[in-house]
């Protein structure tokens, strides 16, 4: 099976849930969710990989998007789930959005760090990325790591790396905690809120029957991808000047001593 595609929504996602709000669109080039008092939209692939490289090209709800929350994530199906999250959490106009990371390995989370931009994500696409691969876990914009989650078993960390995941994305209402936390409403008069996708790439291995095949990639650099020399430059630029909150960080939150991957890794 073709383990790498290029942009044809028709061939790589269903739409999922809200109905009409979600729409193919262009032939399969473009996907707009949309999200109106009623209800929410998603869509998810129709592939499971394990590893793989996944691009696509966001451009988020403008305007007032206070209360939204348009989510973006890997997540494998059942209990003790893996789940690697990117969440924008919308902003009054004018106001920066958050961008929320999380890794949930068998179930468990609590792992988040979030971000500012560096630029406007409602006025242009930009390329949000997830390289996953069996040694680190790396969060790209723009193919700027913001964020590497290593695998940390050899001290004892779960890492996602027996389940398969579907990708999935989905707008929703939030406002009970996503903007200044929850301090701000959604404002329907705005509705809807519409978020659109396209160039969706993955370089991936596809799970079919119990095995997975990495067969057709067209790159496969991937699979062994870590941070050179720039790009450890680079996340440290992200992490000194965008990083807003770092769990690491939260000495607060972890009384007993923080979670064994900050204490192993300077990421
Ligand atoms: C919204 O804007 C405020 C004010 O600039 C900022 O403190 C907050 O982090 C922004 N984002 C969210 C999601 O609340």
């Amino acid at each position: 099976m073709a383990a790498s595609s290029a942009g044809n929504f028709y061939q790589d996602f269903d739409l999922i849930w809200g109905d009409h709000r979600a729409k193919i669109l262009s032939g399969g080039s473009l996907l707009t969710l949309s999200l109106d008092q009623a209800s929410g939209s998603g869509f998810q692939s129709k592939r499971q990989y394990l590893f793989g490289r996944f691009d696509m090209q966001l451009k988020l709800v403008a305007g007032n998007s206070a209360g939204t929350v348009t989510a973006y994530y890997l997540s494998s199906e059942g209990p003790n789930r893996d789940e690697i999250d990117f969440e924008f959490l919308g902003n009054l106009s004018g106001d920066p959005y958050i961008v929320h990371t999380n890794v949930y390995t068998q179930g468990k989370a609590d792992r988040e760090q979030q971000f500012y931009l560096w630029f406007d994500p409602t006025k242009d696409f930009h390329t949000y990325s997830f390289l996953w691969n069996p040694q680190r876990i790396i969060f790209l914009v723009d193919n700027i790591p913001i964020r590497v989650f290593n695998n940390g078993e050899p001290y004892g960390v779960p890492f996602p790396k027996r389940q398969p995941m579907k990708l999935y994305s989905s707008l929703w209402n939030a406002d009970q905690w996503a903007t200044k936390g929850g301090l701000v409403k959604t404002d329907w008069s705005k509705a809807p809120f519409t978020a659109f996708y396209r160039n969706f790439k993955a370089n991936a291995c596809v799970w079919s029957k119990g095995s997975s095949s990495c067969a057709n990639n067209k790159n496969n650099a991937w699979q062994t991808q870590g941070l050179d020399a720039n790009s450890r430059r680079r996340l440290r630029w992200v992490q000194k000047y965008f990083m807003i909150y770092n769990y690491c960080s939260d000495l607060k939150r972890f009384p007993g001593g923080r979670p064994r991957e900050c204490r192993r890794s300077r990421f």
